[in-house]
């Protein structure tokens, strides 16, 4: 598969995508969760976020020493499921700007329609790490990264926890230039385009919605 694509095999990350599949796993504990994972898996994601050497005076000198520069990051979640990775990722980047997509998909054609966009701006400058826990059929992780390049996004990640080989395919046809971060690869879509193993539907596991 393509080399833009990052399987994170890390055990901490399978161990916990594990116990997020559990259906027995409650709303509570999923959140949890699915932050930890988020967290997890953008330490890795995040590994060339560009350094600044600032001055900093320690108990025995000055010296020059990298710190990240903040003002370089953009989240973007795609709503409502990429809501619950944001925590994950802020609690490495507190200072990252956080961009949101309101994106739903068609019950019956599984085609995404959009239903908000507030991105930072401007937007040209930055590192963009777009978030969603399931990268299913792709079509709202195509359209999320249309939205961001209309806007004038360049340097754009995508960060999911499972996806299935169909989605993998359709957002590196669709968006090559853009690096994909996976959880998991899951093994099919099945005739409702759900992943299968998969979690069931994000969206309603982390808000206890159905
Ligand atoms: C889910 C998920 C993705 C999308 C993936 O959202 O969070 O955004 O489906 O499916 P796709 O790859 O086939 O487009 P959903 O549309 O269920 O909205 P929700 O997060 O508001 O529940
Ligand atoms: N969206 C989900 O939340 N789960 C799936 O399996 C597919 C799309």
């Amino acid at each position: 598969m393509s080399q833009n694509v990052t399987y994170l095999d890390h055990p901490l990350i399978q161990h916990k995508i594990s116990m997020l599949r559990d259906i027995k796993t409650g709303t509570n504990e999923f959140r949890k969760l699915t932050e930890e994972i988020a967290m997890l898996m953008g330490y890795e994601a995040l590994r060339d976020l560009p350094l600044e050497d600032i001055e900093v005076t320690t108990p025995l000198e000055t010296c020059r020493t990298p710190m990240i520069t903040g003002k370089k990051l953009a989240i973007v979640p795609i709503l409502r499921a990429g809501l619950g990775m944001v925590n994950g990722i802020l609690a490495l980047t507190p200072t990252a700007k956080v961009g949101h997509i309101g994106l739903y998909r068609d019950h019956d054609t599984h085609e995404p329609h959009e239903y908000y966009c507030k991105l930072p701006s401007p937007i040209e400058q930055r590192t963009i790490v777009v978030l969603d826990p399931m990268l299913a059929t792709g079509g709202s992780a195509v359209s999320a990264v249309d939205f961001i390049k209309k806007h004038g996004g360049k340097t754009i990640k995508f960060m999911s926890i499972i996806a299935a080989p169909e989605g993998v395919k359709r957002l590196c046809d669709a968006h090559p230039d853009i690096q994909l971060y996976i959880g998991h690869l899951d093994r099919e879509l099945n005739e409702d385009k759900y992943i299968c193993p998969g979690l069931g539907d994000a969206g309603d596991r982390i808000f206890g919605t159905k």
